[in-house]
């Protein structure tokens, strides 16, 4: 008999790979050149030629025993520094090794996060829209999720929300930017507002209140958009990163955790961290892709390939009658629904072999998500099924 945590998580389980599942069944039926799946966050652009070249030269010129081995649970020093030392040259922070763990990707790095922080009962807010896991994450620590709503002129955080929801229970707050589902990159002032209400809130309870900066998309920015790094805004933040969409690499789960030392109480913090990457059974993150991440740091994965897709397809569906926020980041575009309810449009979208994952999926209903993560052909050949949904809908073109 499976356990009842594991039941409800059953229950829940997330829509976006379900969808992903039908889609290979769709391809299997129509053909894949004739299913155009929406869906998966999956990168589109193979990873960097360097990614490869890297992997020959540690094989071929590092111990095996070092390379294949264990070590300590954060990880290679080595690493950790380069990382550390590439962070300070790129926003002018003060890190060293010691203030990097190394983490099973970003998914990873939240759960030992999460293990060092929470106890149950403890509240983790979210801002609405927001990447589903986080809830199976939360519910692993028995912790409660509390969404905040946002902004829906800019799908940016409803400050006022925010801090009418904080309590004296609050122990972290997730922020995503550039952020998935919505592609929206947070403006400076809105970062400031919610450092300002952290820190008043902090003395308010008297408690530590951990801003948690997931950062998975951080390279990926357009229009002038530029990197940001959140420890600037408030001491307490700790950043979770991950090379699975800046390298191409989701499959071989790399990615590292900051801990700074102005976070309160910091040294046991990073200790907490360490020892969850133990007890949760990662023991630590893969260790040939760890020497890779650290070879390859300076590599960028190709923005201007999915800038190209964003630019197409976001043209094509604001001329064809949808109403779409222009992406500033990541490589997903937020739509309005045409039918108020989201996933009956789902629903029909499918008719025309089209995949979208409903904005239920990310707790905000009336919107739906398309990953553009995609081939271009695969935009192209879409626009003309996107085309016949839109009449269905009885959409006016530009
Ligand atoms: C916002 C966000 N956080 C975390 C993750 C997990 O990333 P990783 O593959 O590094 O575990 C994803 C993956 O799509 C994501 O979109």
């Amino acid at each position: 008999m499976v356990s009842q945590k594991i039941k409800t998580a059953l229950a829940g389980s997330s829509v976006i790979r379900a969808m992903f599942t039908e889609g290979k069944e769709m391809a299997k039926k129509y053909g894949a050149e004739n299913v155009y799946d929406f869906s998966l966050g999956n990168p589109a652009t193979p990873a960097p030629e360097a990614v490869k070249e890297s992997i020959k030269k540690i094989l071929d010129e590092k111990d095996p025993m070092y390379i294949h081995g264990y070590m300590d649970n954060s990880g290679y020093e080595e690493v950790r520094e380069k990382i550390a030392q590439n962070l300070n040259k790129r926003f002018g922070t003060h890190f060293h090794f010691h203030n990097i763990i190394m983490t099973v990707g970003a998914a990873g790095g939240l759960n030992i996060v999460f293990k060092a922080i929470l106890d149950p009962g403890d509240e983790v807010m979210v801002f609405a829209p927001y990447f589903g896991e986080y809830r199976s994450y939360a519910a692993n620590f028995d912790a409660k999720i509390v969404e905040v709503n946002p902004d829906t002129a800019t799908f940016e955080p409803d400050l006022a929300d925010f801090e009418a929801k904080i309590t004296a229970k609050t122990k972290a707050v997730i922020i995503n930017t550039p952020n998935n589902p919505t592609g929206v990159v947070y403006k400076d002032k809105t970062l400031k507002g919610i450092a300002e209400i952290l820190k008043q809130k902090q003395v308010e309870y008297h408690t530590d209140i951990y801003l948690i900066s997931d950062e998975p998309y951080r390279e990926l920015v357009y229009d002038g958009n530029k990197e940001n790094f959140l420890t600037k805004y408030y001491e307490n933040t700790i950043v979770g990163y991950s090379f699975s969409k800046s390298l191409s690499l989701p499959g071989e789960r790399i990615g590292y955790v900051v801990v700074p030392e102005e976070a309160s109480d910091s040294d046991m913090l990073i200790s907490g961290i360490n020892v969850a990457n133990r007890t949760l059974g990662f023991v630590n993150a893969p260790s040939l892709m760890q020497l890779v991440a650290a070879e390859c740091i300076e590599e960028k994965t190709d923005v201007a390939y999915y800038d190209a897709n964003r630019t197409l397809l976001y043209q094509s569906l604001e001329q064809l009658g949808f109403c779409c926020f222009k992406p500033e980041g990541a490589f997903y575009l937020w739509m309005k629904s045409p039918d108020e309810d989201e996933s009956r449009f789902v629903e029909q979208a499918k008719k025309y072999h089209l995949i979208l994952v409903p904005g239920s999926a990310f707790a905000w209903k009336g919107y739906v998500r398309i990953a553009y993560c995609v081939s271009k052909e695969t935009i192209e050949h879409s626009i003309p099924a996107f085309r016949k949904l839109a009449e269905e809908y009885r959409l006016t073109g530009k």
